[in-house]
C-alpha cells in the first residue's frame, strides 16, 4: 500500500496552536501516557502562558480516553490552560486545581465516553489532536501504543491534526482492532466472544478535508516504572491468589478459568504478578482497559495467554522489548476503543473476573476509589465501575491503613461512593479477605471488621456497629464520619484514647 504522508502538510508544534483559540474544546489521543499527543499540547501550554503574561485570558476544554500524559496533565495543566477536564485524569498539578475549584473536571465511566462525545453532551469538539504512526492519503490513521476514544474523536472532531510519532512502531498497528459502533437504537451484538476475538480494522478513519496538518515527534510515552512490592501488597496477592483457587477448585469457576481484568497502579500491577507466581492456577486470559508492565513477564512466562486492552501502559524499555518481540506478543495482544474494551454487555458475556484498587470501603462494602474525604479528587472511577457492576465476580483491594496507619481503609461510611455494596462482592486487604456473597448488611459489616480491617481500628469500628441506629443498615449519622473528621481536623483518624 503506497502511503502518502505529504497529501498533508507539515506543521510546527506552534503552527498547529494557530488554529486553537482560547475556548476551544480540543480532543487528545492517549490512554494514561500511552499513545497520548505530545508535541502539540506542550505548544499550547507555552502559548497559554505568553498569553497570560500580556493580561490575556486563554485555556481550552481537554478531552481524552483517560488520563493522559505529562504533557497535558502537568505541563498544560501547569500552564493553567485547562479550563475543563473530562473524563480521567492522574496529574500532580491538575489534581491541585480540580480540587481548588480552578479547573472543572467530569468523572465520568470510561466506556460511555466515547457514545456522549459523538452525540455531542461536550459540545462540538473544535479540534481532535491524535497521535499515529502513519496517515494514508484516503485517511487511514494507525494510532499508536493507545487506541482509548481516538476513533471517535478523529470521526466527530471538526477538525484534526495528526502528530506523527517516529519513536513509535509502525508494527504496533499489528495489535490495533478498531470499530466505530453505529448509533443506537441500530446495533447489533457485538461479536467479541472470547478475549482474543478480532472484529475491526487496524486503523482509525478520518475524513482526509478535516486534516490540517501533521506535526512530526519522537518523544516516547514516558510511562512511570511501578515502586516496589511491600509485602502488605504481596500479602493481598496470595489472599486473592487463595481465593481464586478455592473459587476454581470448588467448580464455581469454571475448569478452563475465566478472563481476568486488573485495575491500574501499583497495587493492581503488584497483583497481577502475584497470580502469575501463583503456579497452582490455570493460565489465564485477561479481558481488561490496560495492560501494565507485569503482564509483559506473565505472558512470556506462558501464565498470561493473551490479552484485550485498551492501552499499553508501559515504560519505554518493556514496549521496545515488546516490539522486538512482536512475532510473539503480536498474536497475544489486542487493543480495542474504549467503548468495547469496557464494554458492560462483552464484561458480562465473557464472565470476566474483576480486581481493582479502593481507597477505602465501608464496612457494608461500599467502595471510595477517588475522592479523599469525599472532597479530593485523586484520580477518577476510571473503568472500576463497568467491571465492577458487570463481572462475574467482583473484587476490591486495599491496604488496610495509609499514611503510616493514620489512615483506616476501612471506615463506618464512604463520604464518596464509585462502586457500591450491591456490585462488590469480595473485598481484601493484607489483614485477609471478606467474601460477602450471600450475606447481609451486618453479616458483611462483621466480617469486613475481622477479615479486612487493620487490628488497630477493628474495636472502635465493632463498637460503632453496636452503638448504631438499628434498620436494615446500622448507621449513626452523627459518627458516620468521625473517622474523616479527625483526619482532617487532627491530620488522624485515630480516634481519641488512641489505637
Ligand atoms: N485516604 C487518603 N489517601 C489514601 C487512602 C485513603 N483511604 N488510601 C490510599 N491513599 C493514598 C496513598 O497513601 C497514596 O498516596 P501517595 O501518592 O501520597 O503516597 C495514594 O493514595 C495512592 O495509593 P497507592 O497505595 O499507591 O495505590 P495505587 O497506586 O494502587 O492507586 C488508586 C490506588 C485507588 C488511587 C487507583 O487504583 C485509582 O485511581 N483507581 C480508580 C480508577 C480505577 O480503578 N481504574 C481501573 C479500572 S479498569
Amino acid at each position: 500500500m503506497m502511503t502518502l504522508q505529504n497529501t498533508f502538510p507539515t506543521l510546527t508544534a506552534q503552527e498547529a496552536v494557530a488554529f486553537i483559540p482560547h475556548g476551544a474544546t480540543v480532543a487528545f489521543s492517549g490512554f494514561s501516557p500511552a499513545g497520548s499527543a505530545k508535541e502539540v499540547p506542550l505548544a499550547i501550554a507555552g502559548h497559554a502562558r505568553r498569553e497570560h503574561a500580556q493580561g490575556r485570558p486563554y485555556q481550552i476544554r481537554v478531552l481524552t480516553g483517560a488520563s493522559s500524559g505529562r504533557c497535558i496533565d502537568e505541563e498544560l495543566a501547569g500552564a493553567e490552560a485547562i479550563s475543563w477536564r473530562a473524563p480521567y485524569q492522574g496529574g500532580k498539578s491538575l489534581r491541585r486545581q480540580i480540587n481548588a475549584q480552578q479547573t472543572e473536571y467530569v468523572d465520568m465511566h470510561l466506556s460511555h465516553v466515547p457514545q456522549m462525545a459523538a452525540w455531542g453532551f461536550f459540545g462540538k469538539i473544535d479540534l481532535a489532536v491524535v497521535e499515529a504512526t502513519e496517515i494514508t492519503s484516503d485517511g487511514r490513521v494507525y494510532l499508536t501504543s493507545s487506541i482509548g476514544a481516538s476513533p471517535t474523536y478523529l470521526k466527530f472532531a471538526e477538525r484534526v491534526i495528526i502528530e506523527l510519532n517516529r519513536s513509535h512502531s509502525p508494527r504496533l498497528r499489528e495489535l490495533a482492532d478498531i470499530i466505530v459502533l453505529p448509533p443506537p437504537p441500530h446495533r447489533n451484538p457485538i461479536p467479541v466472544h472470547d478475549p482474543m476475538t478480532r472484529i475491526g480494522v487496524p486503523y482509525a478513519v478520518v475524513d482526509p478535508k478535516k486534516v490540517l496538518g501533521v506535526v512530526e515527534t519522537d518523544s516516547c510515552d514516558d510511562v512511570e516504572a511501578f515502586s516496589v512490592v511491600n509485602d502488605d501488597v504481596a500479602r493481598i496477592g496470595q489472599h486473592v491468589a487463595e481465593f481464586l483457587l478455592q473459587e476454581w477448585a470448588s467448580g464455581r469457576i469454571p475448569k478452563d478459568f475465566l478472563p481476568l481484568q486488573s485495575g491500574v497502579g501499583n497495587i493492581a500491577n503488584a497483583l497481577m504478578a502475584a497470580l502469575g507466581d501463583c503456579t497452582d492456577l490455570p493460565a489465564f486470559w485477561m479481558y481488561s482497559e490496560v495492560f501494565q508492565d507485569a503482564l509483559v513477564t506473565l505472558m512470556e512466562s506462558g501464565r498470561l495467554l493473551g490479552a484485550s486492552a485498551t492501552s499499553l501502559t508501559v515504560t519505554t524499555p518493556r514496549l521496545k522489548h515488546l516490539i522486538d518481540n512482536l512475532d510473539f506478543f503480536g498474536s497475544r495482544i489486542v487493543l480495542r476503543p474504549q467503548e468495547i474494551s469496557n464494554h458492560p454487555g462483552i464484561i458480562r458475556r465473557l464472565g470476566v473476573i474483576s480486581m481493582n484498587t479502593a481507597l477505602e470501603a465501608d464496612i457494608y462494602g461500599n467502595v471510595n476509589s477517588s475522592h479523599v474525604y469525599g472532597m479530593d479528587i485523586v484520580n477518577g472511577i476510571g473503568g472500576s465501575g463497568e467491571f465492577t457492576r458487570n463481572g462475574y465476580l467482583s473484587l476490591f483491594m486495599t491496604p488496610s491503613t495509609a499514611k503510616g496507619g493514620h489512615i483506616s481503609a476501612i471506615v463506618p461510611m464512604c463520604p464518596h461512593i464509585d462502586n457500591n455494596e450491591h456490585s462488590v462482592q469480595v473485598l481484601v486487604t493484607e489483614q485477609g479477605l471478606a467474601d460477602l456473597r450471600g450475606l447481609g448488611p451486618v453479616q458483611r459489616a462483621r466480617l469486613i471488621i475481622d477479615k479486612c480491617a487493620h487490628p488497630a481500628y477493628r474495636d472502635y469500628l465493632h463498637a460503632y456497629l453496636a452503638e448504631a441506629r438499628t434498620g436494615h443498615i446500622r448507621h449513626d449519622l452523627a459518627r458516620c464520619f468521625e473517622l474523616h473528621r479527625n483526619l482532617l481536623e487532627k491530620g488522624t483518624m485515630r480516634p481519641e484514647g488512641g489505637v
